[in-house]
């Protein structure tokens, strides 16, 4: 047998796809809430978590499972050589209903009343509220990272040794800065607290975080993995095992954010073209970045993948390529940029991303909006910010589509 792994598109497409006893080639939707057991004491085990087989769907589901042993084989491509690839072990998870119960979820299953967590705060911005919300209803206290550079991340855990986790995206919705993972996971080791990834902005395609030494990968699927903007959902993975088991799953039991069995039917789906989509979304913003670097109507591109972006050379090491995420700002300001979005055709005004189309939004008044704003302007979010999520269009149109909406101005 052949010792060589499979690339992602085998992996996408193969593993986790199971025929079932009538011999379906594309896995059924197993559109139940419940599973029947075969006699009391089988059932029983299941239960207690014994002998392997579903209950309930809360709980979990073939659908559900099989979106989970996929992206734990995408994260965990190059965890050799003890990855089995056929199991998904060493990394295991949950599948949840939403990007943001993956969130809140990971946040929970770690930490209690009276903890202390460090954070980077450019983040999502719903994120942003949650460990807010956190910090005043759970006594969390969050330590908040303005810049996010390792001796930031390295003076917070001096001054806060018993902090229990560092939380960091990267690169950063909606501006792109970078993290460097592999220092702040040391960083984090260190002092015995676990590095959390929100890796939503890059995907598995574009950067691993286990690879670079976090304990926990987390995902909003509603965007690149499932890529066709028709599922919200989340996922949460770590290589941490006896904390999926027990604590993750308990958030997934206990507080009852699972997805349903269509919704991660339709993830599987889209996750089958996953590396054909990001090889678009990456070559498309690439070369999008490039042009409206250049064009005379333009400010600032935020863009990892651009020489100038002062985190390009942290992208160059833990990147694989420097995805599909891109923004802007247009000369002129606000009045600027509200006039762009409003004269794109192509690019949709969608408050989303990672879709095969084209998407625009403006953080500061929509994914951002509950940021108080001069915190906003600390993580460098200005009021006429424009995010662009490139889609996989010819390249020609949607340079043509930015050019007349930028001559519009
Ligand atoms: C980086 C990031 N994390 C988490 C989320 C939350 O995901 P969801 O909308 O699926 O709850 C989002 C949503 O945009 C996001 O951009």
């Amino acid at each position: 047998m052949s010792l060589r792994k499979p690339g992602i598109s085998t992996i996408v497409t193969h593993h986790a796809e199971e025929s079932n006893e009538l011999g379906a080639h594309i896995s059924p939707i197993y559109q139940t809430s419940a599973f029947r057991f075969p006699d009391v004491e089988t059932g029983a085990a299941i239960f207690q978590n014994q002998h392997p087989g579903y209950y309930y769907t809360r709980i979990e589901n073939p659908n559900q499972r099989q979106v989970v042993n996929k992206v734990a084989a995408l994260e965990a491509v190059d965890l050799s050589p003890e990855i089995n690839i056929k199991t998904g072990i060493p990394v295991d998870g949950h599948l949840f209903a939403s990007g943001m119960a993956a969130v809140s979820a990971a946040i929970l299953g770690c930490l209690s009343s009276g903890d202390k967590m460090i954070a980077h705060q450019n983040l999502y911005g719903a994120t942003y509220t949650f460990l807010n919300h956190l910090a005043v209803q759970n006594h969390i206290q969050i330590i908040w990272l303005p810049a996010g550079t390792a001796s930031e991340w390295e003076q917070a855990f001096q001054e806060h040794p018993d902090a229990k986790l560092a939380y960091a995206e990267t690169p950063t919705n909606p501006n792109l800065s970078l993290v460097d993972l592999k220092i702040v996971a040391e960083i984090a080791h260190q002092h015995n607290a676990w590095l959390v990834v929100d890796n939503t902005f890059a995907s598995p395609y574009c950067q691993r975080p286990f690879n670079l030494g976090a304990d926990i990968v987390l995902h909003s699927t509603t965007k690149y993995l499932c890529g066709h903007g028709t599922v919200i959902g989340g996922a949460v993975l770590s290589t941490h095992l006896d904390w999926v088991k027990d604590s993750l799953w308990n958030q997934l039991k206990l507080y009852g954010a699972a997805p349903s069995p269509f919704d991660a039917w339709l993830t599987n789906l889209g996750l089958k073209t996953f590396e054909l989509r990001m090889l678009r979304h990456c070559e498309n913003a690439m070369t999008l970045a490039a042009w409206l670097q250049n064009h005379p109507k333009i400010e600032r591109v935020y863009y990892p993948g651009l020489p100038q972006h002062p985190g390009h050379e942290i992208a160059r090491r833990q990147m694989f390529a420097f995805g599909g995420m891109l923004a802007c700002e247009i000369k002129g300001g606000l009045p600027a940029g509200l006039s762009f979005m409003n004269h794109v055709h192509l690019f949709a005004l969608v408050p989303t991303l990672g879709n095969v189309d084209s998407l625009v939004q403006h953080p500061a008044s929509m994914s951002h909006v509950n940021v108080p704003r001069e915190e906003r302007l600390k993580a460098g979010i200005s009021d006429g910010l424009v995010r662009l999520s490139v889609g996989i269009e010819n390249v020609e149109d949607l340079l043509e589509d930015l050019s007349q909406a930028l001559e519009k101005i």
